[in-house]
């Protein structure tokens, strides 16, 4: 396992491996994994991650400490791949007219949950990213938290989606796994500190079952590969985060740990805007 957010929660019969993976595929794959471990990943994960809370990756930096969307009271914000919807929820808190957008059932399902444990409704439709069902310019923020992004081949199809659907000036703000990551080991201790595998290698880490079928699947980008893909679908870089392990007391998640997170990062934030 090198960079996987999720991956090896069901043992897959073949083990993990890197082989290409194509966009339908990793759609098939994704909608079926993240339907089939949706409860396991909110119980795991729910209490950090909400309800009401747009946390951008496991070292806990907040979009209430970041600010990294700017002014989003009254403005018309989609969060894309979000899982219970607990971002856009603590957007509307704010003002924002926030909407969601999920490939799974199941995760939209627990945003439905959570819509009624809070009394703060998070509309959201279920969608791939790559094929984002609004029409041209009507959103003022896109963002997405280890959303979508990471589990879908073709990175220009989604880039392009979001450009289509924002309005000029408009921020597309995502995070994903730091590139970095893909080049050691995903495990929290000692052993996730040595190079294993070239960070140049972008064939995708899968999970394959028996018959040889993906379950799991997620794609590596090195850094230059996101800036490229982002200026290349007509977004501006207007910063780059490397969130370091704080000094408080966040849980390990997965092979993120506070060994590793003090050392090298695991989250890459990228702040762009629509040109
Ligand atoms: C790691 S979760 C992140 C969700 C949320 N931001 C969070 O922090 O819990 C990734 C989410 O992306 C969704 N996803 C995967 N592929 C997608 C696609 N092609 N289109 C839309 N959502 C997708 C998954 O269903 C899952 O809910």
């Amino acid at each position: 396992v090198t960079g996987s957010i999720e991956g090896g929660a069901a043992q897959p019969a073949q083990g993990p491996s890197r082989q290409p993976v194509g966009a339908e595929e990793s759609r098939r794959a994704s909608r079926a994994w993240w339907d089939q471990e949706a409860a396991r990943y909110q119980a795991e994960h729910g209490a950090f991650l909400g309800p009401v809370r747009l946390v951008w990756g496991p070292e806990g930096l907040d979009e209430e400490t970041a600010g990294l969307l700017g002014e989003v009271r009254g403005r018309a914000v989609l969060e894309v791949g979000s899982g219970a919807g607990q971002g856009a929820r603590w957007l509307r808190r704010r003002g924002a007219l926030a909407v969601a957008v999920d490939l799974s059932t199941a995760q939209l399902a627990h945003s439905v949950a959570l819509d009624a444990v809070t009394g703060t409704v998070v509309p959201a439709v279920q969608a791939d990213a790559c094929a984002l069902p609004f029409r041209d310019r009507c959103f003022d923020v896109v963002f997405a938290a280890y959303g979508a992004l990471p589990f879908v081949a073709d990175a220009a199809t989604l880039h392009g989606e979001v450009a289509r659907v924002l309005a000029a000036g408009g921020r597309w703000v995502l995070s994903v796994t730091h590139p970095v990551r893909w080049a050691m080991p995903d495990a929290p201790g000692p052993e996730g500190l040595t190079v294993t595998h070239s960070y140049f290698d972008r064939t995708p880490y899968a999970e394959v079952d028996a018959v040889g079928q993906v379950t799991y699947v997620e794609h590596h980008r090195t850094v230059g590969d996101h800036i490229h893909d982002l200026v290349r679908a007509g977004f501006r870089l207007l910063e780059v985060l490397e969130p370091p392990w704080p000094d408080d007391d966040v849980p390990t998640w997965g092979g993120w740990s506070p060994l590793r997170g003090r050392l090298v990062p695991g989250t890459l934030i990228l702040v762009t805007q629509r040109v």
